[in-house]
């Protein structure tokens, strides 16, 4: 392992430094980390975190591309390995504005890998997402799939995962790159929930509608599906966590690189997702029908095998309804997000 003479950042001894931990998947794996007996420190820059959401270990308010702040944390709390969840995460936007998300994804995770090599740590977990793979060819889409990304969002993930093949050569640095389908739910404790702003994600945005929030849109309801509309793999947020914690616990044991998807390998389409929310919450969802979005597939799921064989990871929530449970409850304790909380 390359950390030799750091003998204070061993397995299960350092701190793991989650950045973006503020955010909606940072702070639930935050918490995760904290429950599995690790000592967590969040970085975020509070751009769309929430200090009430970062609450499972110390908060340093700051950007990751500050290198030497960085480095400072990580010295100053023994890190051992990193989680870096801190990104821009609009596909649209990323159009718009390609120069804003190579600099925060690109740039921001460069800013990163440097700090932990400068400062000797070699383990790093990066919030990758299905978007590398672009239109897909065949479903269920394994890790073999063609990545050819069709947005700036897509890319700039991609070139991070690039990245890190160079930086294992070079430097030593070892780790494992999770891609994430669609990412759903609440804590099942209730202490933390899905707050973004805007939100785009279409369970949030659905349950909005339900409680008087404005109609759901749903774009397309011609694709080649059962029922039209496009299917997604929805996977449980404390699910993802749970793979963040043994994706650590690999590498601590000096596993080695790899790249999963993170998907519950059952697809459920906008239909599905408003006959959920209507189930849970016992409320008509007002929906409005507009024509299909340029680069939204039809169909988008995830084989999950080789985490499932390689690190023994499986889903707990395989239902839709359990999944849109536990964000309406979320929802319903907190109707302004984390606002109240954090007068934010
Ligand atoms: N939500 C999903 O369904 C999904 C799917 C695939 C991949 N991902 C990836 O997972 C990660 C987390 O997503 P999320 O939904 O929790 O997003 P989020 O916006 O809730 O969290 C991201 C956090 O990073 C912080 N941040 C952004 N840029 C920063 C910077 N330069 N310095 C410090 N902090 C910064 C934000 O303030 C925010 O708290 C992202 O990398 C995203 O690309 C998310």
């Amino acid at each position: 392992m390359g950390t030799v003479g750091f003998v204070n950042r061993g397995a299960g001894v350092g701190a793991i430094l989650v950045t973006g931990g503020a955010g909606y998947i940072g702070s639930h794996v935050a918490k995760a980390l904290a429950a599995s007996g690790r000592r967590v420190v969040v970085m975020d820059n509070l751009s769309n975190g929430h200090r009430g959401a970062a609450r499972f270990g110390e908060l340093v308010v700051a950007d990751v591309h500050d290198v030497a702040r960085v480095r400072e944390t990580i010295r100053h709390y023994e890190v051992s390995a990193v989680m870096h969840f801190a990104a821009s995460l609009l596909v649209g936007e990323s159009v718009r504005d390609p120069i804003g998300y190579y600099a925060n994804n690109v740039g921001g995770s460069l800013a990163v890998l440097e700090a932990m090599v400068r400062e000797s740590v070699d383990r790093f977990v990066l919030s990758s997402t299905a978007a590398v793979y672009g239109e897909p060819v065949e479903t269920p889409i394994t890790e073999r799939h063609p990545t050819v990304p069709i947005n700036p969002y897509g890319e700039t993930k991609r070139a991070v995962e690039r990245a890190l093949t160079h930086f294992e050569r070079a430097y030593g640095t070892r780790s494992i790159s999770l891609r994430y389908f669609n990412a759903a739910g609440s804590d099942p404790d209730g202490e933390l929930g899905e707050d973004h702003r805007p939100e785009v994600h279409v369970i949030p945005r659905a349950i909005d509608a339900a409680r008087g929030g404005a109609a759901l849109q749903v774009f397309g309801t011609d694709y080649p599906t059962p029922d039209g509309t496009c299917l997604r793999d929805y996977i449980h947020v404390s699910d993802l966590a749970r793979a963040h914690v043994m994706a650590l616990a690999h590498l601590d044991a000096g596993g080695s690189t790899g790249i999963y998807n993170l998907g519950i390998g059952k697809p459920f389409s906008v239909r599905d997702v408003i006959s959920s929310v209507e189930r849970v919450s016992g409320r008509h969802v007002p929906a409005e029908y507009a024509p299909r979005r340029p680069g939204d597939p039809g169909v988008l799921f995830a084989s999950s095998e080789r985490i499932r064989t390689d690190l023994g990871w499986r889903p707990d929530y395989v239902e839709l309804d359990a999944m849109v449970a536990s964000a309406w409850a979320w929802r319903q304790a907190h109707p302004n997000g984390y606002q109240e909380e954090a007068g934010r």
